[in-house]
C-alpha cells in the first residue's frame, strides 16, 4: 500500500481551519461552514476522476448534505465503503473531530487517483453530514439505499477522530457482527507498526448504520474525552492522566489540536486497508 503524504493530510485540515474562519468559526450543520466543506471535497474529488454525489437531507428544519464518490471500475456487486463525517459541533472548527479522519479518507481517495489503483472491489467514500446531533446523515444515507444497493455494500470502514494530540491506537469493530468483521479489524491493527488496542465504541459514530443494516464495520480512533492510564503512556507516549483530546468539542479543537504522528499513522493504515481489502486485479479505469 502507498505511504500517504501526510504534508498532503495536513493541507486539506489547514483547508478546513480556513473554512471555519472565514464563517464564523465552524463547519456544523445548517451554519455555511457545512456546505462550504463539502463543496471544497468534492472539487477535489471530482478533479480527481470520482463520480461524486451530494445528497440532500432535512434535520432540525435545516438542510445537511452527505457527499459520496465513487472510484470508477472494480466489482459493482463488491462494494467496499470508506468514510466519516465533515460536519464540526457549533462551538468550533472541528479539526481533530472530524476534520482530521474527512482529511485523512480525503487524501486517501486522491493517492488512489494518482496511483490509477485498479481494485478487484468497488470503493466508495462517503463525507457525512450531521453527525454530531445524533449521526442523521449515515443513518439518511444507509435507511434510504435500495435493498439491492445495500447488500452489495460489504464492508464499511469509519474514521472520526484520528489526530488527536495525546493519542491513543484504538481499533474498533462493532458486537454481534458478521463475520467479515474479524478480517476487517485483524486488518485495521496489522495496518499499524505500534501496538492497538481493541476497543468497542457502541454507536458512537457513523458506523452504527451500516452495522444495523447487518454490513461488517471496522474503524480507528485516537481518542476523545477519556483519561489516558499510565500504562497507555507507556506503551504509546503521551501525557497519563489527561484525555486523548482535551479539546474534544471545544473551540480549541483547531488546527493545534492535532498530532502528526497520529495523523500520518492513521492515514496510512486508511490506504493500507483499502489496498489490503479491496485487492489488486480489477479493470483499470477508462
Ligand atoms: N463520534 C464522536 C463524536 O463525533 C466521537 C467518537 C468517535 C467516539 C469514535 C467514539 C469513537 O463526537
Ligand atoms: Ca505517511
Ligand atoms: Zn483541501
Ligand atoms: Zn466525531
Ligand atoms: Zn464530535
Amino acid at each position: 500500500a502507498p505511504d500517504i503524504s501526510l504534508a498532503n493530510v495536513q493541507a486539506h485540515l489547514n483547508d478546513l481551519q480556513t473554512i471555519a474562519n472565514n464563517n464564523g468559526g465552524n463547519r456544523a450543520h445548517g451554519r455555511p461552514g457545512y456546505l462550504a466543506s463539502i463543496n471544497h471535497l468534492k472539487a477535489k474529488l471530482d478533479a480527481a476522476g470520482y463520480q461524486t454525489a451530494v445528497q440532500q437531507f432535512t434535520y432540525n428544519g435545516v438542510a445537511g448534505y452527505n457527499l459520496t464518490a465513487d472510484w470508477p471500475g472494480g466489482d459493482p456487486n463488491d462494494v467496499l465503503m470508506l468514510g466519516g463525517h465533515l460536519d464540526s459541533v457549533t462551538s468550533g472548527p472541528g479539526i481533530n473531530d472530524n476534520g482530521s479522519g474527512s482529511a485523512g479518507l480525503l487524501e486517501v481517495a486522491l493517492t488512489v487517483s494518482r496511483q490509477a489503483f485498479a481494485p478487484r472491489k468497488h470503493i466508495r467514500f462517503g463525507w457525512w453530514g450531521a453527525e454530531e446531533l445524533g449521526l442523521i446523515g449515515s443513518n439518511h444515507y444507509v435507511n434510504n439505499l435500495p435493498t439491492t444497493e445495500r447488500s452489495k455494500i460489504k464492508a464499511y470502514l469509519n474514521f472520526d477522530m484520528i489526530g488527536s494530540p495525546n493519542p491513543g491506537y484504538f481499533v474498533y469493530s462493532a458486537s454481534g457482527q458478521p463475520t467479515g468483521s474479524l478480517l476487517l479489524q485483524q486488518t485495521l491493527q496489522a495496518a499499524f507498526s505500534v501496538p492497538t488496542e481493541l476497543t468497542s465504541v457502541g454507536g458512537r459514530s457513523d458506523h452504527a448504520a451500516f452495522a444495523r443494516a447487518g454490513i461488517p464495520v471496522g474503524g480507528t480512533f485516537t481518542g476523545a474525552e477519556v483519561i489516558k492510564t499510565a500504562a497507555q503512556a507507556q506503551k504509546w507516549g503521551g501525557t497519563a492522566g489527561v484525555a486523548f483530546d482535551r479539546c474534544y468539542h471545544r473551540s480549541c479543537d483547531t488546527l493545534t489540536n492535532i498530532n502528526a504522528t497520529a495523523l500520518d499513522r492513521n492515514s496510512d493504515a486508511i490506504a493500507y486497508a483499502l489496498w489490503t481489502l479491496a485487492g489488486e486485479g480489477g479493470t483499470p479505469p477508462g
